[in-house]
């Protein structure tokens, strides 16, 4: 039992490790620092502020925020925690 615990523990964070570049994914379509249109649909993100894009990413996840393609982007953030989220707005946001 104890056992299984402690596995638990050293995946939980070798989770948090890996997610510390939440972003990479994104790149692609946004830039290595958000700084492109999205399929030249979406904001350029480097210039929404940090609050704002923790609330699209949470947006994109709950289906309350986006456009015409928030589909897309709905599958992009599935997955990414609060504190994915937060980090990626500290890393493209300003
Ligand atoms: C396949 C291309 C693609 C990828 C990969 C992608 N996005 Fe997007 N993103 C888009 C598109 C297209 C939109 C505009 C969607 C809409 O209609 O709301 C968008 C919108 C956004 C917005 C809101 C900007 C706005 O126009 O309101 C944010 C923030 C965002 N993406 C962050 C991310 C993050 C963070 C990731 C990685 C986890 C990511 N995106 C991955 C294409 C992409």
């Amino acid at each position: 039992m104890k056992k299984v615990l402690i596995a638990g523990l050293i995946l939980a964070s070798a989770a948090t490790i890996a997610s510390a570049d939440a972003y990479a994914k994104c790149a692609g379509c946004h830039g290595a620092a958000g700084e492109k249109s999205a399929l030249n649909k979406s904001k350029i993100i480097k210039d929404m502020s940090k609050a704002d894009i923790v609330a699209a990413i949470k947006g994109y996840q709950a289906g309350t925020y986006g456009g015409p393609m928030k589909g897309l982007m709905a599958g992009q953030v599935k997955g990414l925690s609060d504190a994915d989220a937060q980090a990626i707005a500290n890393k493209i946001g300003k």
